[in-house]
């Protein structure tokens, strides 16, 4: 009986959170203060770079904020440091990168996708951080990026890939000399939090809320089917358990966003 209740709250949450989210993607203008810090809502469009590991990683834990972004209308480019080769399929990942973008709404031209011998997919070798930063500072004055997004120190999952990225966007901002660069993590939630798919959204409010000290946003998914559909173009890696993932994962629909001190 108890584990019945227990299932049946957990269902209602559920399907509260859900609907939340659904209310704020028929109604998401005026939602974010990200990237429009005065009371007007400033409607300057940014150039925005976003930086990671593998293919896919932008559909499975930043889609809320790309989302978020090329509503507003911002710029967003992005850079992948790898292909994505472990199994050997970089080729076909490197495509399918492309077509998840475009669902995405980030077009073909504004996707790099780095194949350098030093960045390959897998837990072998650190991927340093001189090199890697160099390569961010190549994008960031092509592009005049004023904005980058990353992973945090943690990396979701803790992958190594993930968190070399994290440190070489650091090195960058500790040795640029742009200071109108500023640059954002995605911040690791832990375990618990990661797979409770919507219902983190009230966590993730409370915790942008209760930073007084450093700056955090937090981003809802303004269109979480769009996600779907951009996780499923990565048909390589569209298996059971990754399904499971993207519809119990929290980063499906939430993504908070703090600022890299540096
Ligand atoms: C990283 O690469 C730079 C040259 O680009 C080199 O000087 C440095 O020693 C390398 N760091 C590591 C840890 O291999």
């Amino acid at each position: 009986m108890e584990w019945f209740l227990v299932f049946v709250s957990v269902g209602v949450i559920w399907l509260a959170s859900l609907c939340k989210i659904l209310h704020v993607s028929f109604y998401p203008y005026g939602r974010t203060s990200f990237l429009s810090n005065d009371a007007a809502g400033s409607s300057q469009k940014r150039n925005v770079l976003l930086v990671i590991a593998h293919p896919d990683d932008e559909s499975m834990f930043f889609s809320p904020t790309i989302n978020q972004l090329t509503l507003a209308g911002h710029n967003v480019h992005i850079l992948c440091m790898s292909t994505g080769n472990a199994d050997g399929v970089g080729d076909v990942r490197k495509q399918e990168l492309y077509r998840a973008s475009a669902i995405l709404k980030v077009p073909l031209q504004k996707v790099t996708v780095v194949d350098h011998p030093d960045f390959q997919d897998g837990f072998g070798k650190i991927w340093n951080s001189s090199t890697l930063s160099k390569i961010v500072e190549k994008k960031i004055l092509d592009h005049a990026i004023e904005i980058i997004i990353t992973f945090d120190d943690y990396g979701v999952s803790g992958h190594c890939n993930h968190r070399d990225v994290h440190r070489g966007v650091r090195k960058f901002m500790l040795d640029t000399s742009l200071q109108e660069v500023e640059a954002w993590e995605l911040v690791s939630t832990n375990i618990i939090r990661k797979y409770s798919g919507p219902v983190d959204i009230w966590l993730s409010f409370l915790g942008a809320q209760n930073s007084h000290y450093e700056p955090i946003h937090c981003l809802l998914n303004v269109n979480p089917l769009r996600s779907y559909a951009a996780m499923s173009e990565h048909l390589s890696q569209w298996v059971w358990f990754r399904k499971l993932f993207v519809s119990f994962s929290s980063y499906t629909y939430v993504n908070t966003l703090r600022k890299i001190m540096v």
